[in-house]
This record gives C-alpha cells, structure tokens and sequence, in this order.
C-alpha cells in the first residue's frame, strides 16, 4: 500500500512538474506541492531501498567537477547552412527536388530557431543517462549533472531502447533580465545575450550553481529512437507522450510558398515570443526523403535556416556621458531619446570605447541606429550623417576624470582611459558599494544614496572606514534616522564576523577578480595575513602555475598585493577587526556528505537555530543566513513566512522540512 503510494508521489510529482516548467500551468499551490513532495521524502527516509531514479529528490546537484568530460557524438552535431531572403529559400527547395526524383511531393516543416546552446540528450530504457554539448561538432562535453538540474527535463520516461534528442538549452528573456540584475548588484559581469548565459550556465563545473539558472530546453530533433514515426513533425508531437519539452511551434507546410509564409509570420511575432530567436528553420520533414538526402561536410542538405534581419531602430543621441568604474576605467555611453526595440524600451547604448566613436563619428544630437543583435545592451551601429544638423563637435574623451579631475591616461596597447587618482571619489563610491553586495561581504541597508554622502563629507574613503561608522553620526545625514542609523551600523559590524576569506578577497575589487578566481586563491592562502605576508611575485607565479590562473588575473594580484596604497586596503580591514577565517564562521569540513551545499535554516524546528547550524556545518555545508543566490537547500521550521518560501522557489533553492534534514544529518 505505501510502496505503490510512493510510486504514485513519484507520477504525480512529476506530472506537476510538467504542468510548472513545461506547460506554464500550475494545478497546485506551491504549498499543495511541498505537501507531496514532503510525504514522498519521509517514505524514502523511511524505505531507503525504494527511491526511484525518476524521483525528484534524485535532482539535487551532485558535486563539483574539475573538468567537463569529453564525449565523442556518434552522429556530428553539424551546422546549418543559411538563407536570408525569399530567393534564396526558393533556392534550397529547388535543391532538394532536383537531388530527389522528379514531380515528389516534399512536405516541410517550419519551426523557430531559438537562440541558445544545443544538446544531445540520450535515454536508455527510459533513463537518462547523458547529455552533452554539442563542442565542435564531433565531440561535446558531458553535462549530464547539470543538465538533471533542469526541472523540465525528465529523468526517467516510459519508453524501452535508445531514444537519442537534440534541442536548444535556453532563457527567457525576462529570467535573463533577473540573472543579470543580480549578477549586477554582485558586480560580476553581466551575461551579453542569452545564447552566453545558456552555455555559460550548462557547462558549469558545480552543477548546484547550474540549479540555479533558470534554464529551459527545446527539443528540435529525435535522432534515434526505438517507434519513433516516419516523419519529423509527427516525431516531436510523438515526443509529448513522454512530457518532454520540445519545440512547440511546428509547422507542416505542402509547399515552399506555405513555407515561406510561415517563415515570414514567425519573424513578425518575434518581438511577441518570450525569448529571443535569431531566425526559423525549414526542414523536409520526412526520414526517408532526409536520408537519401544526406549532408555536406559542415550541414546537412535536408534544412536551411532562415536568419532574420537583426532588429534596428532610428532614435537621437542626447548625451554622451562618462562612468568612472571601481577599477577607474572611463566608459563612454550614449544617452537616447526613447525609443522602442526588439520588445524592450531603450534609452542608453553601449559606446565602448573613445576608438568606436571616433571611427563611426559619433556625436550629440546625431540620428542614429542601434541595434540589438541578440545583445542586451543595445549598439549604436550607423549615424544618419546626412541629417545631421551641423553644430556639434566631435565627441573628445575627456584627459581628466570627470568625477575628480585627475589625469585620466590610456595605457599603451589599452582601448579603455583610467582615473589615476586612487582617491577618486567616483572610484571610492563604486569600491564601496561593491565591497557590500551581496557575493561579496553582503552588508544591508547601505545603498547608493548613503554610500554617496559617507564618501562625500570624507568619513568613507575604504571599506575599512564604513567599521568606523558611528549611529549618531550616520542619523545626521539626509534621509536617515536614529533607527535605519543603528541598523547600518549594525550590519556593518555583522560582516565582521567574516563571510569568509574567499568573500572578502572578491569584495576587494581587485581587477579581473571575481567570486570563482577569488574562491581559487582562497583555497591556496588559507586567510588574509598569509596572503599579505607571502611574496606577491610568489603568489602570482604559484596562482598561475599551480591553478591555471590566467596570466592577466595573475599580474593583476600581483600589482595588487606589490602596490602600498591597495593591499593597504587590505590591512586596513584586518586592523578594523574584520576576520579572514577561511569559510563562514565555525569550524569547517570541506569534505562531507554536504560539502558544496549551502543551508539556510528558517522556521520554528525542534533545536535551536546555531545547533543546526553547527550539525549542518559539522557535514560540510556553509550556512546563509538569508535566501540568496548561492543558497541550495532552504530547512523550513514551522511558521516560515511566505516571502522566503517563495524567493527559495524562485532561485531554484531545494525546499526541506525537518524531518528530510534528519535525512542529511544524523538527529543528536
Ligand atoms: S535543426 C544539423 N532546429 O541552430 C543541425 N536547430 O545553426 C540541425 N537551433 O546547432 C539543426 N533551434 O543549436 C534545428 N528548431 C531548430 C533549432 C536549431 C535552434 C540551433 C541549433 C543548431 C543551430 C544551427
């Protein structure tokens, strides 16, 4: 009786799995749906023997990798050839008839060509047993782990033999929008387009991080499959009985005119679809016709892709103004006139670079065209010289910073001019705010207005001052009071503690130092003094030979760590009591059934919250004291609030109740 409810948890589970990811039509509420999944985690903490493969508590990330394996593809993944304008699509069906006999009806298919990273996804007797990349062509990289993370992606089906599937890994633009929002605020560099941010996603080392990313997948080809049908349309369609995800807008055209309707109708919806596509394919849709087909070296003759034009609009530059970054690089930016593109309001482009300008003769009050390639910050591709008035002057890259007036130099063989004032209040600011975020030293309630005033009357020119921040001090300033005064104080002084070493060396702001380089250099110098002391020549040579850090990063900690003004920085935070302990507070096992894992425990439970803590920590796992990105599980006590659970849905956080921690940790 249990053991076939158990079977049927693990069925329904995972059809409101498919109703959520694959169909965007939830039958339950979220609490509705943890109620299942709690009662079929206590049957398998109750019959460890039973847990199915297509369970979903088998979705939890396994453990990090040092390097993707490489996998060979038994057919190439190949490319397609294109065509972008009518003639040419006529010219690929006129290819296809004279290779095939005379006066054969070939009947096409016409589908979205969505704007992501392929994968070839192998089941065997209803298992999924790998993915992969598509590499070059003939060998991938298996992502297999990170792939499973994918809630859309089932890991177990009904189907007996080999079913092997190709189909884009992707995003919506909307959960693009969020990933780089919060990639912003931690000031690491935002994804280009969502092409970048699926493939940079798939072939993370951590498949826990890779759970993170809202990804989703298109089925567009069965390859191999015991029953499929004849015909490529009737296969995807085929492919619905086993609730997998698969290209959904397909269409069945009888001639090449219907085709190139359709194609057309695709582009004009574009900007309507929820995620970007860079164009449609037209495939001959049956087997048979394909195979007599065959390919050339590169494409397979049997489909074209249609490549739409990229998305241009015409709007006027208002401005052109220049950030000063945290490193103290100027960038140039064009300030718009609104205008509406590829679905989105724009009113700013990317300049790049005083070079870029100069060469397209860029200048205020100019018409100009931007464009967006599949980018997200748009391009200033042309200007409308002949409509352009006549006054205005060249733009010239100011030689002075304009946030402090200070020689900004170009290096030679540099595209970018920097500040060369380490005093510049503009690169304070930004140092500041990005020493707070929240992969960095995660520090609440000081924004930018605050941070702006502190650095502004000079009682903030390092992070190691914010340490110095008195509450009276802080009421005094605009838009504060006695209270939001104390709770800044307050949350400085808990970064204290440390967020660990790692953290710390990221909330530095060292130049090419991000989260992962600064987890690398953090596993080699155990804490902040053995880092200062050691011979920053030293450190550099040992990062790059014995960890693969590129040379670049290398130079950059090193000039870093050699420069009295900048590892003074470091000092300094050291002299204000900030610890460098190696991981979050309390004693730490890398290894461990946890180890990878970060926990946030909410709730009422049955212990006190720093037991937990220290049992969970005990196994491996770093503790948060919020839901935030890096968080894989959520323990929900009792009377946990709605807002947490819900934020742990959003990024991908494995909800547990108590028991299920039992599960994990041994009860004391
Ligand atoms: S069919 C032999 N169908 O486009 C290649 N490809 O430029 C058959 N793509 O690598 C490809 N949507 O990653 C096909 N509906 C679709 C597609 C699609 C996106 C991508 C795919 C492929 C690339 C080729």
């Amino acid at each position: 009786m249990t053991r076939e409810r158990y079977r049927e948890l693990v069925r329904e589970i995972g059809r409101h799995d498919y109703l959520y990811y694959v169909l965007d039509a939830p039958e339950l509420t979220d609490r509705e749906y943890d109620k299942l999944y709690d009662e079929l985690a206590a049957l398998e903490r109750a019959h460890p023997d039973w847990v199915a493969p297509g369970s979903p508590t088998q979705r939890v990330p396994g453990a990090v990798r040092a390097g993707l394996r490489a996998v060979p593809h038994a057919h190439p993944m190949l490319s397609l050839d294109k065509a972008t304008t009518e003639a040419e699509v006529l010219d690929f069906d006129r290819r296809v008839r004279e290779l095939l006999s005379e006066g054969l009806e070939v009947v096409y298919t016409v589908e979205p060509k969505v704007d992501g990273v392929s994968i070839e996804l192998t089941y065997r007797d209803g298992r999924l047993v790998l993915a992969s990349t598509r590499g070059g062509g003939d060998v991938g990289e298996e992502v297999t782990e990170n792939l499973k993370t994918v809630r859309a992606v089932p890991l177990v089906l009904e189907h007996r033999g080999e079913l092997v599937l190709r189909g884009e890994v992707y995003l919506h633009t909307a959960d693009l929008a969020a990933v780089n929002e919060a990639r912003r605020a931690e000031g690491e560099p935002e994804f280009a387009n969502p092409r970048n941010a699926a493939a940079g996603s798939l072939r993370l080392l951590d498949p826990a991080a890779t759970a993170r990313r809202p990804l989703r997948l298109a089925i567009w080809e069965v390859l191999e499959a015991d029953g499929r049908p004849s015909a490529h349309a009737e296969a995807l369609a085929w492919l619905d009985g086993f609730r997998l995800p698969r290209q959904k807008t397909l269409h069945r055209c009888a001639t090449i005119a219907e085709a190139w309707t359709r194609l057309r109708e695709i582009g004009e919806r574009r900007a309507a679809l929820p995620y970007e596509i860079d164009g449609a394919v037209v495939k001959v849709d049956r087997y048979e016709l394909r195979e007599r087909l065959g390919r050339t070296a590169r494409a397979p003759r049997w489909a074209v892709a249609y490549k739409f034009a990229a998305e241009r609009a015409t709007t006027r530059l208002l401005e052109i103004r220049v950030q000063v970054g945290r490193t103290g690089v100027l960038t140039p930016v064009a300030t718009l006139e609104q205008v509406r593109l590829a679905g989105t309001t724009v009113s700013q482009a990317s300049l790049h670079n005083e070079d870029l300008i100069r060469e397209k003769d860029i200048r205020v009050g100019d018409r100009v065209v931007v464009e967006k390639a599949g980018d997200i910050i748009p391009q200033v591709v042309e200007v409308l010289h002949e409509a352009r008035a006549g006054d205005a002057a060249p733009f010239v890259m100011p030689e002075r910073c304009p946030a402090c007036g200070a020689p900004a130099v170009r290096e030679e063989g540099e595209a970018a001019r920097r500040c060369t004032n380490p005093a510049c209040p503009a690169q304070r600011r930004a140092a500041v705010l990005h020493y707070t975020t929240r992969a960095a030293m995660d520090i609440d309630h000081l924004g930018p207005a605050l941070v702006d005033q502190l650095v502004e009357r000079g009682w903030v020119r390092e992070p190691a001052d914010l340490y110095r921040l008195r509450a009276p001090d802080v009421a005094l300033l605009d838009r504060m009071g006695e209270r939001s005064a104390q709770n800044v104080v307050a949350a400085v002084a808990a970064s204290r503690e440390g967020r660990g070493f790692d953290r710390l060396l990221h909330a530095l702001g060292i130049p090419h130092v991000g989260a992962t380089v600064a987890r690398t250099i953090a596993g080699v110098y155990p804490d902040a003094r053995a880092l200062l002391d050691a011979d920053p020549e030293a450190v550099a040579a040992r990062l790059a030979e014995e960890h693969a850090i590129g040379p670049k990063i290398a130079e950059s900690v090193r000039a870093y760590l050699a420069r009295p003004d900048t590892r003074g920085v470091l000092e300094h935070l050291l002299e204000a009591g900030v610890s460098t302990r190696p991981v979050e507070a309390g004693p730490v096992a890398t290894e461990g059934p946890l180890a990878g894992r970060a926990f946030c425990v909410t709730g009422t439970l049955s212990l006190p919250r720093e037991r937990l803590h220290e049992l969970l920590r005990g196994a491996g796992a770093a503790i948060h004291e919020s839901v935030k990105r890096g968080t894989t599980d959520l323990v929900a006590g009792d009377k946990v609030g709605k807002a947490k659970l819900d934020k742990a849905r959003k990024l991908g956080v494995r909800i547990l109740g108590e028991d299920e921690l039992w599960a994990l940790v041994p009860r004391p």
